[in-house]
């Protein structure tokens, strides 16, 4: 099954100058994919779309049984808030929060536990055990590590079993050993709960590490 389709997407910040013009790309079910560009070549824009934060009205985004391109921005934010889990560069973690709180937020945002857990506390215990952070659970995670603060970002877009990962750089903040552990970790995870990975970065050596490896560059006719 195919849950994230572009075909014939432009997208301009300003009028007249398009940052991504690209023909077609398509992720399917349980894969995992590496998106690869130097910085500026449009990434996060491209994650923008595809979580649909960010608009385009041309061609077709189908993100799972949603066509982004026609739908409102309340139908984008279901979409996004149900099934797409996020991944930011900077983390995005609500400081004063606890672990386990930030973890949970998506359950605020009408996402519910999965099938598999009874309640939503003990999807969070699990995903804190598998990652390796049960013990700071309690704490503000403002307390926690650079490398610890982005397993919890990990846990929490992992919560719910959503249907799509999306990971915008999330290891640039990492030494180049805790990048391989981290994206080992996350694959795992995702694996077992057969999610769809969307990780981009412009770091090549990362690549091996996924099933299909893309240049935007190749896609991008509009080439940054
Ligand atoms: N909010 C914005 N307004 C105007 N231009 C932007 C905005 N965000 C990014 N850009 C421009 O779009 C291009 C692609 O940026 P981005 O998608 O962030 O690239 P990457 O993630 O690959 O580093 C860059 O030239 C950047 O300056
Ligand atoms: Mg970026």
């Amino acid at each position: 099954m195919t849950v994230i389709h572009l075909k014939d997407i432009e997208y301009s910040y300003k009028a007249n100058t398009p940052i991504l013009d690209i023909e077609e790309f398509k992720i399917e079910a349980d894969d995992s994919t590496f998106l690869f560009g130097p910085s500026g070549c449009g990434k996060s824009t491209l994650l923008g779309l595809i979580a649909g934060i960010l608009k385009t009205s041309k061609g077709e985004l189908q993100i799972l049984d949603t066509n982004f391109a026609n739908a409102t921005a309340i139908e984008r934010d279901r979409v996004r808030a149900k099934y797409i889990g996020y991944i930011f560069q900077a983390f995005n973690l609500v400081p004063y929060l606890s672990v386990e709180e930030n973890v949970a937020l998506p359950a605020m945002f009408g996402r519910t536990h999965s099938l598999k857990f009874s309640d939503d506390s003990e999807e969070v215990r699990y995903l804190c055990d598998a990652l390796g952070i049960s013990q700071f659970m309690a704490n503000p995670v403002s307390e926690l590590s650079i490398g610890q603060q982005q397993r919890v970002a990990a846990a929490r877009a992992l919560f719910g079993s959503p249907k799509i990962i999306l990971a915008d750089e999330p290891t640039s903040a990492l030494d180049t050993d805790s990048r391989s552990d981290f994206i080992k970790l996350l694959l795992d995870v995702a694996k077992s709960a057969q999610l769809s990975i969307l990780f981009v970065s412009h770091d090549l050596s990362l690549a091996s590490h996924f099933c299909h490896q893309v240049s935007l560059r190749s896609i991008n006719r509009a080439r940054q």
